[in-house]
């Protein structure tokens, strides 16, 4: 269940949201830090930030040769294939900047099925993270980018799919997704995408007013199960906010 209603940060307008995620984002990174591991998300309402960070003076202010670059879920499809949220975010960004290919760490969807890229990432984040077992003062991740979609899911946490309530493992597989596309997908589970410093959901635009004020009315959505063992941050632009409130 959900612990009580986000409380969300208003911002006018989705630019205006790029900008906050962006500058909430470049002061994680500025933290003294020997490496970073940021999550993606999928899906429309990260595009204006990921655009922006291709640009100055954000693009310049990135550590690239230090920033591990991961996805919090993904649909089993090749990167090259318009649906991938891998593929989205390195047109938008990742390929127009100077990060490492080395440090994108793509959801392998080019494995057998959804459970073994699951299996796979799974291995690939605990070698990344240098240990099996998460620690709430040592976060796996800096920032973990979140969406909502119209069905009050989350990653590729669907309502009610067994995946909600998995407590062990970090990466499993969801053979039939709730949304369109409705491709098999892959999902971090909510005890990885918790363990982070700074968990951002974004939101813009009308179509997310509706989901919106459910999750406000404390509906057990999945997108209202997501904890952070961190910062838990909800940007909303005006059009996707329930009722009018005070602009940020
Ligand atoms: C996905 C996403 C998903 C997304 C929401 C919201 O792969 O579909 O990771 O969780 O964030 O569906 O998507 P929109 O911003 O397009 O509404």
């Amino acid at each position: 269940m959900p612990d009580a209603p986000p409380k969300l940060t208003i911002l006018p307008d989705a630019a205006a949201l790029a900008q906050a995620a962006a500058t909430r984002l470049l002061a994680r990174l500025a933290e003294p830090r020997e490496r970073f591991a940021v999550g993606l998300t999928g899906g429309s309402s990260p595009e204006g930030l990921y655009r922006l960070l291709a640009t100055e003076p954000y693009r310049n202010q990135i550590p690239w040769e230090r920033v591990h670059w991961f996805w919090g879920d993904d649909r089993f499809v090749p990167q090259d294939d318009a649906r991938s949220n891998a593929g989205a975010a390195r047109r938008l960004f990742l390929d127009r900047t100077l990060a490492p290919p080395a440090n994108m760490h793509a959801i392998p969807t080019e494995a057998a099925n959804p459970d073994e890229a699951a299996r796979r990432y799974e291995a690939q984040l605990r070698e990344f993270y240098r240990a099996d077992r998460l620690d709430p003062a040592r976060p796996l991740f800096d920032v973990v980018l979140m969406g909502v979609g119209n069905d009050g899911h989350t990653a590729s946490l669907f309502p009610g799919q067994a995946q909600l309530d998995e407590t062990k493992r970090w990466v499993v597989g969801v053979p039939q997704a709730g949304q369109e596309p409705f491709v098999p997908r892959v999902t971090l589970t909510f005890p990885a995408l918790a363990s982070t410093r700074d968990m951002l959901f974004l939101v813009t635009g009308r179509g997310k007013r509706e989901i919106m004020a459910r999750l406000l009315a404390g509906a057990d959505l999945p997108a209202a199960r997501a904890h952070c063992d961190g910062d838990l941050v909800w940007l909303v632009d005006r059009d996707a906010a329930p009722e009018r409130r005070d602009v940020a």
